[in-house]
């Protein structure tokens, strides 16, 4: 798909937001939200094939540190090469784990069909919705036939056209109906998807639990 310079643009623009924030400092004390026996994404979680997984925009691997043991082969993928550096720094001497920076809407150096899981949290809710669309091909492309994909998305229906910083919790302009709508025609079949409330907003976020047709 070839994109905008405007998309390029906004890519860039989101990304510096995540460079050196306070943000990963902060995450590592509200990981329950994700990963307590409560939460809405364990459940989906555990569907998962931790094989091959890779996680997309890893920041400073906080969702890694939680299945280092249970996994297989973890590849994390990020837009920023200092997020990467944290995450190679963190997990030194842990021969489990591949790092790759990416161009912000691409799967490099993840062969077709050699990955048995992709999961991604807290990350896409922001992404443009070109680059949502972008990953969601890509993930049917380096997923093997019935690998799954766990997707935390924006479904934030209001700004079109407008900047992420303009809108609550700054979700991008996103739809959980389209991404499902899009997973289906790339040739995913719909496991599970439930919108999620962030914050006290309501139905802001989806999450969608995606499986690659054979
Ligand atoms: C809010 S942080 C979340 C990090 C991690 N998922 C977590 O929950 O701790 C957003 C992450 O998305 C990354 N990012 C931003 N734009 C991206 C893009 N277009 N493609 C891949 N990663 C991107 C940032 O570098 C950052 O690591």
């Amino acid at each position: 798909m070839s994109m905008g310079d405007r998309n390029a643009e906004m890519r860039s623009a989101i990304v510096m937001d995540w460079t050196d924030s306070h943000y990963y400092r902060n995450a590592e004390g509200w990981l329950d939200t994700f990963w307590a026996p409560r939460s809405p994404f364990l459940p989906l979680f555990r569907q998962l094939d931790l094989t091959r997984v890779i996680e997309l925009a890893c920041g400073h691997g906080r969702h890694a540190a939680q299945i280092l043991d249970q996994a297989g082969e973890i590849t994390l993928i990020d837009f920023e090469p200092r997020n990467i550096a944290a995450c190679r720094e963190r997990f030194a001497g842990r021969d489990k784990l591949r790092f790759i920076v990416n161009a912000g809407h691409d799967l490099p150096g993840c062969e077709d069909g050699g990955t048995s899981a992709l999961f991604s949290y807290d990350a896409m809710v922001h992404f443009e919705l070109l680059d949502v669309i972008a990953y969601i091909r890509e993930a049917h492309r380096v997923l093997r036939p019935g690998g799954r994909a766990l997707l935390h998305v924006s479904n934030n229906r209001q700004n079109p056209g407008g900047f992420y910083h303009q809108n609550t919790h700054w979700r991008n302009f996103g739809s959980l109906d389209v991404f499902l709508h899009v997973a289906d025609r790339i040739g995913f079949e719909r496991l599970d998807s439930r919108t999620l409330d962030w914050s006290g907003a309501k139905e802001l976020d989806g999450l969608m639990l995606l499986e690659r047709r054979a």
